[in-house]
C-alpha cells in the first residue's frame, strides 16, 4: 500500500478536508482519543496512509498541531488520533464533542519499516502517549501475524490511572501471540503488573538481540536510558527504530521549524534507525 496525499495537484497544499468526530474515548485525566471520518465520503475511499505517518489537525479559530494517526492502516472504517492536552490545541480539542468537525491535512512524513520488520522478532517499547504511533503499527504487524516472529510489548507510564489504551492493553495480554509487559513507576494495592521505569524493566526481562528488532516511542528521557539499555543487551543502532517529535508547523519540508541538525523530522521522519541519528540528537535526547 502506497501513501496517498488525497489533496489534487494545484489546490492549496495547506487547506485541511473536514473530518467529523464520530466518538471520543478518554484514555487518561489527559488524553483523548478521537475516532473520526471525511465528512466528503469520497475521501474515504481514496485516502490511505502508513504506520508512523502523521497528520496537522485543525481546530476552527484556535489553531492546527500534529500528531501521528494512532489507528492502523489494515483497519479502515475511520482513522483514530490520540491527544495529550498541553496548550491552546490539545485543550480545544478537548473541547470538543463527537458531531463536531475539525480540520485534518495529511498524511506526512515517512513510516515504519515494515519490510525490514518481516520475519524478525519484534519488540516494541513505549511509554505514556509515545504508544499511540506504536499502537498503529502494533495492531498493523497482528493483523499480517504470520509474517513476523516473537512479538514483546513493553509498556509503561507513571501510574496505572496514566496508562493510554487500556483496552488494548488486555487485549494483547489475552493474545497468545504477544509477551505484553505493562509497568508504572508507582504501582497502587491492586496493581498487578510491574513496577519500575521502563528501560529497568526492560534489562530485567533481558530480551535477545538475536534476530530482533526494537521499535519505541516515548518522552525523551525515556527513549534516551532505553536507547543505552537496549545497547546494554546487545542492540545495534541499525537494528532500533524510534520517531522524533520536534515542534512543527507546515509539516510539509517548507518552513524549517523542525529541523534537527541536516534532517527536518516532518519530510525525513518521524521515523528514524537510531543509526541515522544518533550522531546529532544528543541535544534533544
Ligand atoms: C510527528 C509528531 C507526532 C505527534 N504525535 C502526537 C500524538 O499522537 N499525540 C499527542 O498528544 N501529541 C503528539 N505530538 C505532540 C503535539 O504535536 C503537541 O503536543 C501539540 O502540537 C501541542 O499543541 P498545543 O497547541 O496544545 O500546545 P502549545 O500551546 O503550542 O504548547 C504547549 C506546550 O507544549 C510544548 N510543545 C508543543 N509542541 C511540542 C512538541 N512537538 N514537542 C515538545 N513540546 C511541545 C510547547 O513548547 C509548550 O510548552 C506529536 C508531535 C509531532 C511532531
Ligand atoms: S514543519 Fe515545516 S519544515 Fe518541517
Amino acid at each position: 500500500m502506497n501513501q496517498r496525499n488525497v489533496f489534487p495537484e494545484g489546490k492549496n497544499i495547506y487547506q485541511p478536508h473536514l473530518m467529523e468526530i464520530i466518538n471520543i474515548i478518554p484514555e487518561t485525566g489527559d488524553t483523548k482519543t478521537f475516532h473520526i471520518q471525511f465528512v466528503e465520503a469520497s475521501l474515504h475511499e481514496t485516502f490511505s496512509f502508513l504506520s508512523g505517518q502523521f497528520a496537522e489537525y485543525s481546530v476552527f479559530g484556535e489553531g492546527e498541531a500534529t500528531f501521528c494517526i494512532s489507528s492502523s492502516p489494515t483497519r479502515m472504517d475511520h482513522l483514530e488520533f490520540s491527544v495529550k492536552r498541553v496548550g491552546r490545541v490539545t485543550s480545544a480539542l478537548h473541547q470538543l464533542n463527537q458531531g463536531d468537525t475539525i480540520g485534518f491535512r495529511g498524511p506526512y512524513g515517512n513510516h515504519f519499516p515494515l519490510d525490514r520488520l518481516k520475519g524478525k522478532n519484534l519488540l516494541f517499547i513505549g511509554g505514556g502517549i509515545g504508544l499511540a504511533p506504536l499502537r498503529s503499527l502494533i495492531h498493523n504487524v497482528l493483523d499480517n501475524r504470520s509474517d513476523y516472529q516473537d512479538i514483546t510489548i513493553l509498556y509503561g507510564a507513571r501510574s496505572p490511572q496514566d496508562l493510554c489504551f487500556k483496552y488494548d492493553l488486555e487485549a494483547w495480554s489475552r493474545n497468545p501471540l504477544v509477551r505484553m509487559i505493562t509497568t508504572v513507576d508507582v504501582g497502587e494495592k491492586d496493581w498487578k503488573g510491574k513496577v519500575g521505569l521502563v528501560p529497568m524493566v526492560l534489562e530485567e526481562i533481558r530480551p535477545s538481540a538475536d534476530g530482533a528488532v526494537a521499535v519505541t516511542c516515548g518522552p525523551p528521557i525515556m527513549i534516551r536510558y532505553t536507547l543505552k539499555s537496549l545497547e546494554k543487551l546487545a542492540f545495534t543502532p541499525s537494528q532500533v527504530w524510534t520517531t522524533l517529535e520536534m515542534k512543527m508547523k507546515c509539516g510539509l519540508g517548507k518552513c524549517g521549524r523542525c529541523n534537527v541538525g541536516p534532517i527536518y523530522v516532518c519530510k525525513d521522519g518521524p521515523v528514524f534507525s537510531f543509526e541515522e541519528i544518533r550522531n546529532f540528537i544528543s541535544d534533544e535526547f
